[in-house]
């Protein structure tokens, strides 16, 4: 029985995904299915590595420009999480802003009770109302939050992992779910040179390579699939035409494998794209947050110019020059 093969708790979105992606040209699987509980872990080690610069810079400057964004920003607003994850760099925020309430948004209902609660812990006062979503579509903001003046906050660069198209889809999902007169705070990491971008995504550790090869890994174990894992190499590449970094997972030989009960094969030299990290100018990104409905009220940037950290409003939308 070709059932049996497969596991039963195969998730029919990551098998679909998978077989679709490894039978398109060029290959590619989207980077969501990277961060299953051991991605995850490992992205967390990744965010410690001396070469990978944009979490140290985004928290620092969220630690040194908090006041500034407080002066702005004004007590008493509901801070709305956009993908909260482990939500590590909240607690800047939370501490000096003064909000009304705190809702963290994420589609995986684990990782978001765990922080929610530890959040709690640390602001005792602070209604901390956790909302299992996903972002990507318009979110209707609990009871007790609608009527109050909100402020998404999305971290991370994570924009940063979307195609232009799909980035300003979701910053008006956001403006759908938040309302006009609502401000956003959102990190964008900035375009720089190839010598600190390709560390970055490939670091001497190899730390990445795991995140990257952890794909097959899963697959196989989720799929039931039969890829010899070292027959691949991790690459990251500049991809300046589209201004991203890509990662590639590239066969080191002509590879046959089988997932699912499907067979491929994969040439020598061909690849699987499985990330996109989009890097901005500071113009680019105000270009950006417009497009979705956003206008630009101030940027804060460390002093190399790494990673920014953008506070937007929305507006209602004004057509006439
Ligand atoms: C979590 C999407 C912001 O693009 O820098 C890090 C993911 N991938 N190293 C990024 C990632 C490889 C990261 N984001």
């Amino acid at each position: 029985m070709l059932l049996e093969k497969i596991p039963a708790r195969a998730d029919t979105a990551f098998r679909a995904d998978v077989l679709s992606g490894l039978a398109s040209r060029p290959r590619a699987i989207p980077a969501r299915w990277l961060y299953d509980h051991e991605g995850s872990a490992i992205f967390e080690e990744i965010t410690r590595l001396p070469e990978y610069y944009p979490t140290r810079t985004e928290s620092a400057l969220l630690r040194d420009r908090c006041e500034d964004v407080a002066a702005l920003v004004g007590p008493g607003r509901a801070v709305i999480e956009f993908g909260s994850g482990s939500s590590t760099k909240t607690p800047h925020l939370l501490g000096c802003i003064e909000p009304a309430a705190y809702v963290p948004i994420d589609i995986s209902g684990e990782f978001l009770r765990e922080s929610a609660a530890a959040l709690a812990r640390d602001f005792p006062t602070l209604p901390v109302i956790p909302l299992e979503a996903d972002f990507m579509h318009p979110i209707v903001p609990p009871d007790g939050v609608a009527k109050l003046p909100k402020l998404g906050f999305f971290p991370g660069s994570t924009i940063g992992n979307m195609v232009p198209l799909t980035a300003v889809n979701l910053l008006r999902a956001m403006l759908e779910s938040l309302g006009y007169g609502s401000m956003l705070l959102i990190g964008f990491d900035m375009l720089k040179g190839r010598e600190v971008l390709i560390p970055a995504y490939d670091d001497a550790a190899g730390v990445t390579a795991r995140f990257n090869l952890n794909l097959l890994h899963r697959i196989n174990r989720e799929l039931g699939g039969d890829i010899p894992v070292d027959a691949f190499r991790h690459r990251a590449i500049w991809n300046d035409d589209h201004s991203r970094i890509e990662m590639h997972l590239q066969a080191r030989a002509d590879i046959a494998l089988t997932v699912a009960g499907e067979r491929f094969e994969i040439a020598a030299g061909e690849t699987i794209h499985t990330e996109n990290s989009h890097k901005y100018g500071l113009r680019d990104a105000r270009l950006l947050l417009r497009a979705g409905g956003w206008a630009p009220l101030k940027e804060w940037t460390d002093p190399k110019g790494l990673f920014a950290i953008i506070l937007a409003e929305a507006q209602p939308p004004r057509t006439a020059p």
